[in-house]
């Protein structure tokens, strides 16, 4: 198979990956995409690094032998603890991730160099936000707040509810109060509920990085000439470890199209 044909294997702990899926459809409408969300194990967010690391190395395997060319942690939790992990499994092929993609815009953004993170507790605990954000420009300061509720929340579908509000109303007090400008969502389930956000940081700037990621994605496979070329429409297949209630229909939200070609498949 030519090199530029291959999929671009993108992985989650569960379905927020998806968001991610629908910005490199959009960004790169020519690219096949894998994705491979572990939804019989999700969440991640409050296990240990000794575990997410093994959890990850079972799905990069996976996605090795789907013959991709090119890897995307699409979860935060993954980059924060197991993003070593990933690329020494990957060796030469390029990985990218949600956390130097979103440190990347955030810098960015802000103009008074005070950076909110909100994101799982691992993410939170691992300071992964702050060392990306002090690579890139030492004078910028990071607060972060860790929101282990939104995952469920969010999975539960509530994105405009009276319950995520008043969820949001014990999270971000704290980030506010020091002046943050620039807020970015440090879990890939974030991005569905950026309305409420918007409304409850008024004015903030919000960084999803699934945009961001994207184009991380679309210049590292420009850089190696491995974008595809193909003018038949592109191949998008989704594998998880569990298909529990509900999840088309979520998966169809955050995709923000229909979900076909899903398979079930252990790991492990
Ligand atoms: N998608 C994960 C992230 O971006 C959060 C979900 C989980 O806890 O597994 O951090």
């Amino acid at each position: 198979m030519n090199e530029k044909n291959k999929a671009i294997g993108v992985f989650d702990s569960g379905v927020g990956g998806l968001t991610v899926v629908r910005a490199l459809t959009e960004r790169l409408p020519c690219e096949n995409i894998v994705y491979f969300g572990d939804t019989a194990r999700v969440p991640y967010g409050v296990k240990s690094r000794n575990t997410i690391e093994q959890f990850s190395t079972q799905i990069v395997h996976f996605l090795l032998e789907q013959n991709v060319k090119l890897l995307v942690i699409a979860c935060n939790t993954i980059a924060a603890v197991a993003g070593s992990k990933v690329r020494a499994l990957a060796g030469t092929m390029p990985v990218i991730d949600v956390i130097g993609a979103g440190a990347d815009a955030a810098v960015c953004a802000t103009k008074n160099g005070q950076i909110g993170v909100i994101a799982t507790t691992t993410t939170t605990n691992s300071n992964a936000y702050a060392r990306a954000i002090a690579e890139r420009k030492k004078s910028c300061r990071v607060v972060s707040q860790a929101c282990p509720l939104l995952v469920p929340i969010i999975e539960e579908g509530w994105l405009d509810h009276a319950v995520t509000r008043l969820t949001l109303r014990e999270y971000l007090p704290p980030l506010l109060t020091e002046n943050i400008d620039t807020l970015i969502l440090g879990c890939t389930h974030y991005p569905l509920i950026k309305p409420l956000l918007a409304e409850e940081t008024q004015g903030v700037a919000l960084v999803d990085s699934s945009i961001t990621t994207a184009d991380a994605v679309a210049n590292a496979l420009a850089e190696r000439d491995l974008l595809n070329e193909q003018t038949t429409a592109p191949d998008y297949r989704f594998f998880v470890s569990d298909i529990p209630l509900r999840f088309q229909t979520i998966g169809e939200r955050f995709l923000n199209r229909p979900l076909e070609q899903l398979e079930m498949i252990a790991l492990g």
